[in-house]
């Protein structure tokens, strides 16, 4: 109850009190009626291209290798709840890349290995993998740079054999466009087990 509190307060803030009734309306919706993800796979993404705008990326596998301006800045312009997710899935052996423009984060995106989940929608091997978490900073949004982003970072984890896999919920249209984009195909529609791979 405390954390709805504080997530109503932390929107409220960000974009005023007026979009709050709307905002929590919707994710009720959502969350009552549209809680199904579609399941993509990927064998063989596209090729990649030069990245957005110069962008270069930073491969963090601990979190000691996040510098401090980075995740403040990620916790700033996304929410505070991110502090607490960076830590949740370190601790759980997922892999993070970071879009960087210039000092200013532009985009992040997690990948866990299937060595490293439980359970997923679907059965995994150990050398398949998950991505999850991506998210383009609002002020860097619709330049390509998510869809570079799981180009970029599907083909450095089919290194090892396996095979792609990314669920997003059926009403995110932006994330379905990227994924699909990078050569993701649907192969699923569920209701998810639990919150995160
Ligand atoms: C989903 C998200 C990561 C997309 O990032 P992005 O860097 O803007 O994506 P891209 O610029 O690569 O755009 C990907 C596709 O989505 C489309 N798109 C982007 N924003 C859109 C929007 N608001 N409405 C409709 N389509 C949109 C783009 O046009 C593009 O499709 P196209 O190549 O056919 O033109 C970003 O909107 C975001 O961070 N959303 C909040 C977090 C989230 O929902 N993450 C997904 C978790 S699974």
């Amino acid at each position: 109850m405390t954390r709805l509190v504080q997530r109503a307060n932390e929107y409220r803030r960000r974009h005023g009190l007026l979009a709050l009734p709307r905002e929590l309306c919707l994710r009720t919706y959502r969350r009552l009626f549209q809680n199904w993800h579609y399941v993509f796979a990927c064998d063989e993404p596209p090729a990649l291209c030069t990245p957005p705008t110069g962008l270069r990326l930073l491969h963090c596998r601990e979190p000691h290798g996040l510098p401090d301006a980075y995740r403040e800045q990620i916790v700033r312009e996304l929410s505070v709840a991110m502090n607490a997710t960076l830590n949740h899935d370190f601790a759980n052996r997922a892999e993070l890349f970071v879009a960087l423009d210039g000092d200013q984060v532009a985009a992040i995106q997690w990948v866990r290995f299937g060595c490293h989940v439980r359970s997923w929608f679907v059965p995994l091997r150990a050398d398949d993998f998950v991505l999850f978490g991506g998210t383009t900073l609002p002020r860097f949004r619709r330049r390509g740079i998510m869809t570079w982003m799981i180009v970029d970072q599907t083909r450095y984890a089919l290194q090892r054999g396996g095979r792609g896999h990314s669920d997003v919920k059926v009403w995110n249209t932006p994330a379905i466009r990227a994924v699909e984009c990078a050569g993701y195909r649907r192969i699923a529609c569920l209701r998810p087990l639990r919150a995160e791979p």
